[in-house]
């Protein structure tokens, strides 16, 4: 019995003390102080946010597939499946060409990111070569399937308008057809203290607007 207790107490120590280096955990074990739904939904959704704080360490193959696989499940119209993927690993040829396209802010913290990624969206269907009026809602899909896929893994991924859109579609020879719609950020949870000081301050989950705010029965009624 008191081997027991002793080997428990081991345990909750290792435990806090990895919950206070990983700044991602240590929200999510908190997650209900920052974010309070009013209607019961799946704590995926919940626990999923935008950390800022990575450890430089890397991610495997089969750890960047896996969050690709996710995506690659999404709905889209007609199963178009517009979304594409370009990506630069950290100590590749490519990184400095996809970290290049940020903006300072961004270069900032996702210095430390494993992988950077731009997502693009073909804007016609394949096949009549007409044009597809929800390419980037179904791109945005394919993204936050990945984003909660990654959450649930323990991988920090960050999306990121902050960079250079044109320069990006020049750079990663994305053809006209396709729209450049964002980048993001995949490594794993870092310390905050490897984030600028005032980004230490900004690292918790957000919380969102009001449902009143967003949903509304009948016609447009917001001022
Ligand atoms: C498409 C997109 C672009 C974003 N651009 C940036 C960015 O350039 N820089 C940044 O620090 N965060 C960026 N974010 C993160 C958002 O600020 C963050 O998702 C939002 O505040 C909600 O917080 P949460 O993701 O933690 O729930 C972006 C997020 C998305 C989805």
């Amino acid at each position: 019995m008191e081997r027991l207790f002793l080997s428990n107490l081991f345990l909750f120590f290792i435990y806090r003390k990895f919950n206070k280096k990983h700044g991602q955990i240590k929200y999510m074990e908190n997650m209900n102080k920052f974010r309070k739904p009013n209607y019961l939904i799946n704590k995926i959704f919940l626990n999923r946010w935008s950390p800022r704080a990575m450890s430089d360490e890397e991610i495997t193959d089969e750890e960047l597939m896996t969050l690709f696989e996710a995506a690659r499940w999404a709905p889209s119209s007609y199963n178009t499946q517009p979304w594409r993927f370009i990506y630069a690993k950290k100590n590749t040829e490519n990184w400095n060409i996809f970290f290049n396209l940020l903006v300072e802010f961004n270069k900032s913290w996702a210095k430390n990111a494993a992988v950077l990624v731009c997502i693009i969206s073909k804007k016609t269907h394949d096949l009549n070569n007409q044009p597809a009026p929800t390419h980037s809602f179904d791109a945005g899909s394919a993204w936050e399937n990945l984003a909660l896929q990654a959450s649930i893994n323990n991988i920090v991924a960050h999306g990121m308008e902050g960079f250079d859109y044109e320069k990006a579609r020049k750079v990663l020879k994305v053809p006209n057809e396709f729209q450049v719609e964002a980048m993001f950020a995949l490594g794993k949870p870092g310390s905050t203290e490897n984030l600028p000081k005032e980004l230490q301050e900004r690292e918790k989950p957000s919380t969102r607007k009001e449902l009143k705010e967003i949903v509304v029965e009948g016609i447009f009624s917001w001022n």
